[in-house]
């Protein structure tokens, strides 16, 4: 496949304005986006439409934590002099790319998409749910396919949605700009496609768990603002310190000299995710299976490894929320940035669809 056009790949991906970033947004996500700054054209999404699927009684709620969001973004180190952070309801072009691809998805195939599913269960949306809430992974396709990315760097729990947003591009590259349907998935946009076959980027830790103990099947439960077990790249060491000592280990072990069960325990899972120091990882889990050492000393060295990280990032934070008219500069010219490239898309996709009259 050639490339067309000598700009940088580019990427999309973002969040929902639904409170602020933690660990697990971190490993699945973050890390990935402050990786690929340099080489590739990125776009991240402050979704606070959808934010309105689940909390429209809330607005003020939602406003809030979109500058917290930016706040995050920008604390954790993503450059606005390289990236283009935005606001979602500001790029008009998202709404109406979703109206044209929503002819493009068979209600069926909504319906049987997982991630809608866990949602409905995991947030207790009964049969309650409103037609918006099943709207939003179509305005989704549209929040991605607007810019046209090659790659979206998103969690694990994300895969279902771009499944679709796959479905989406290659239907309407064959509909509308006479793509061959036997065209390899690489070669749509080389083929006369408008829009890319996208792929996703996984994080290195697909799912991080949480500080808290199992759930009522016995599984782990994933890190998540909503279950309460949830460590903030904006925590200061103390909370650190609290969540950490009062985490969840291996159960069975009542005593430091009980041999303790390294698998599927929090403290080892994050021992194993963020600290570098490989070799006392190895070692220490050695003598913990061999009940040769504490839970104590490993959950300080925990403390330790995590304030390192999240340290720097609060700093940030702190300063950045001295100076809010800069958080909200950045997501003005962020979001002015992103109506062009969106813009342009909707002009090009008007003319597929032969709807091109002004
Ligand atoms: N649905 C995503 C989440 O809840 C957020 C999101 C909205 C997104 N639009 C996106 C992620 C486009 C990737 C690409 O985390």
């Amino acid at each position: 496949m050639t490339q067309i056009t000598n700009r940088k790949p580019r990427i999309l991906t973002g969040d929902t304005p639904t409170g602020r970033l933690h660990l697990g947004h971190w490993v699945g996500s973050i890390e990935n986006r402050l990786a690929m700054q340099d080489q590739y054209e990125c776009f991240f999404i402050i979704a606070n439409a959808h934010a309105f699927t689940t909390r429209a009684e809330n607005p003020e709620q939602i406003r809030e934590s979109v500058l917290e969001i930016a706040t995050d973004y920008l604390a954790a180190g993503i450059d606005p002099e390289k990236s283009t952070i935005f606001v979602q309801s500001e790029v008009p072009a998202i709404a109406e790319l979703t109206f044209f691809f929503s002819m493009l998805v068979p209600y069926n195939r909504l319906m049987r998409n997982p991630t809608l599913k866990d949602e409905i269960r995991d947030k207790g949306l009964g049969d309650g749910y409103s037609f918006g809430f099943l709207l939003y992974p179509v305005g989704q396709i549209a929040d991605i396919l607007a810019f046209r990315p090659q790659l979206v760097p998103v969690g694990e729990d994300q895969l279902a949605h771009l499944e679709l947003t796959r479905e989406v591009a290659r239907r309407f590259d064959q509909l509308y700009c006479g793509v061959d349907p036997q065209t390899p998935d690489a070669d749509y946009v080389a083929a006369g496609g408008l829009f890319p076959v996208i792929e996703p980027k996984l994080g290195r830790v697909r799912r991080l768990v949480g500080t808290g103990g199992p759930g009522p099947h016995g599984q782990l439960l994933k890190m998540s603002k909503s279950l309460n077990n949830a460590i903030y790249l904006g925590d200061d060491a103390d909370s650190i310190q609290k969540k950490v000592m009062g985490m969840y280990t291996d159960p069975n072990r009542k005593k430091a000299t009980d041999p303790g069960t390294v698998e599927n325990n929090p403290l080892w899972i994050f021992h194993e995710t963020f600290n570098p120091d490989r070799q006392w990882v190895t070692e220490t889990e050695d003598l913990y299976r061999r009940g040769l050492i504490g839970d104590v000393p490993c959950k300080k060295k925990l403390v330790e490894v995590l304030v390192t990280l999240i340290e720097p990032i609060r700093q940030r934070r702190v300063a950045l929320q001295n100076d809010p008219g800069h958080v909200l500069k950045v997501l003005q010219d962020g979001t002015r940035r992103a109506r062009e490239v969106a813009d342009e898309t909707l002009r090009l996709a008007k003319k597929c669809l032969r709807q091109d009259y002004l």
